[in-house]
């Protein structure tokens, strides 16, 4: 006879007792999607490193958009392809009224008003440099960059974005931003804070993408060294004191560890970047018929989840919602 008093196996054997247990669950508002928007007309180009991902002129991403909110996904976060004679050093179209973004939001205001859209604040698709500020004698300038983001943000606000999500790592710029936004009279746009950014060779895809890479030197001046964990607390802690209303930790999936930090930290909703790279190897993985897709994408997700994370931007987004909406 058996004297042991627990078998935690009693609570796997069936389908209905794990569901009963089950602690962490992913739905399809926890998704947020990021989409590239590209000048031009009825145009969808596949991203080569990022498979089932694609740059839209407006008019199909506009379709896009609609595609998926009837899934059920509440947010997108918008990045732009910037022509190469719109790109300068002090990133000046960034804040043009008439700009690429401002007319994508506008135009996505005018069509599908609920769905929340979350603006991306950085000069990288901007600047010849592929940098995320203005460069000087081969460095990144801080203060006069913030200038720019502030003009940047409230461009965005004015065009109607619910939320502008500054991913430069710029010292400062969510306390400039909010002053301003708050000057302005723009009190109800929010400022997702990509707070913990780590200067990471996960980016690679996305780079291809909007065609963004550096060109010189990395990005290590400004986001973080991978090597640390007590540095995204200083971050996220700077960030919250600046009037960030929600934190960001990108890339999510060699850091939930950094997820789990900073969930134990703050009480303000948390974000996870499943960025392109973490895509891209699933993606590769699954076109080799090495891995099941479906299966590895909703654990990799459910495990952010799990590490703290309450949101999750990624290229999954519309392929789980649909998964989703399937079981
Ligand atoms: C740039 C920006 C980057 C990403 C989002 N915003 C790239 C970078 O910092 O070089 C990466 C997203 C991804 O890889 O999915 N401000």
């Amino acid at each position: 006879m058996s004297l042991l008093l627990y078998r935690p196996r009693r609570l796997r054997r069936t389908e209905s007792l794990r569901s009963m247990v089950q602690e962490n669950h992913l739905t399809v508002n926890d998704l947020i999607y990021p989409i590239f928007v590209m000048e031009g007309k009825n145009i969808k180009q596949e991203i080569p490193s990022m498979p089932n991902c694609y740059r839209y002129s407006l008019d199909l991403f506009l379709k896009e958009v609609q595609e998926i909110y009837d899934l059920g996904i509440n947010s997108i976060a918008l990045f732009p392809l910037i022509e190469q004679e719109k790109k300068d050093n002090k990133g000046k179209e960034s804040y043009n009224p008439e700009g690429l973004v401002q007319r994508t939001v506008r135009a996505i205001k005018a069509e599908i008003p609920q769905i929340t859209v979350i603006t991306d604040i950085a000069l990288d698709p901007y600047s010849p440099y592929g940098h995320d500020g203005i460069v000087k004698d081969g460095e990144i300038l801080n203060d006069e960059t913030v200038e720019v983001l502030v003009k940047m943000a409230l461009s965005h606000a004015e065009a109607g974005a619910d939320i502008v999500a500054p991913s430069d790592m710029m010292d400062g710029r969510i306390g400039a931003i909010r002053q301003a936004l708050d000057k302005e009279g723009w009190i109800n746009t929010g400022i997702l804070a990509y707070s913990a950014k780590y200067a990471s060779a996960y980016y690679g895809p996305f780079r291809d993408a909007l065609e963004s890479a550096p060109q010189f030197g990395d990005k290590k001046t400004y986001q973080m060294d991978y090597a640390n964990g007590k540095e995204a607390i200083k971050e996220v802690a700077l960030d919250i004191k600046e009037g960030a209303d929600m934190v960001m930790i990108k890339p999510a999936l060699a850091y939930l560890d950094i997820i789990r930090r900073v969930r134990d930290y703050t009480n303000l909703p948390v974000v996870a970047y499943n960025v392109s790279g973490e895509y891209a190897m699933i993606k590769a993985g699954s076109q080799r018929g090495w891995i099941d897709e479906d299966k590895v994408v909703l654990e990799t997700l459910t495990s952010m989840k799990r590490a703290g994370a309450d949101l999750i931007l990624t290229y999954f987004a519309k392929q789980v919602a649909q998964q989703l909406s399937q079981n």
